[in-house]
């Protein structure tokens, strides 16, 4: 399972950073690239002009097709708002919102989002 996310303060980097797992920062550059294995999506979140590099990866190819979820990271200090960018490419693309974290995430983050992972990997096997 690949982890394919974006960063622009460095939380959601240093959150992949420790799940030590095969992963891909996407930016401008990148964002047209087309995967042809399984990955989950950490979306930070921001307003859509600053997280389009999102769509733009899931909408290059038949990348969606490989998508097997979303998972969120930001403030709850946004309330209502916390981890809209997730909840929207959740509903957008028809795939799971997997989980919400703040912030660079605590071991507990890391270690719920290692175990669904698994979940994913082992029920993808059977
Ligand atoms: C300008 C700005 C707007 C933000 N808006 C939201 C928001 O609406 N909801 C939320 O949950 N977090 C929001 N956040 C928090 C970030 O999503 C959070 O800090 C996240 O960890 C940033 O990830 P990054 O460091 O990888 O860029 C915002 C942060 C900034 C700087």
């Amino acid at each position: 399972m690949k982890i394919i996310y974006m960063s622009i303060i460095g939380n959601t980097r240093r959150f992949v950073e420790k799940l030590e797992m095969d992963s891909l920062e996407l930016s401008e550059v990148n964002a047209f690239t087309e995967i042809h294995e399984n990955f989950i999506m950490i979306a930070p979140t921001y307003a859509i002009e600053m997280t389009d590099i999102l769509n733009d990866f899931l909408e290059t190819d038949d990348n969606l097709s490989y998508c097997q979820g979303v998972i969120g990271a930001g403030n709850r200090n946004f309330n209502e708002l916390y981890c809209f960018t997730a909840e929207d490419i959740a509903l957008d693309y028809d795939v799971p919102l997997l989980y919400r974290f703040e912030f660079q995430g605590s071991d507990n983050d890391v270690k719920k989002v290692k175990e669904i992972v698994t979940e994913i990997e082992n029920t993808n096997y059977v």
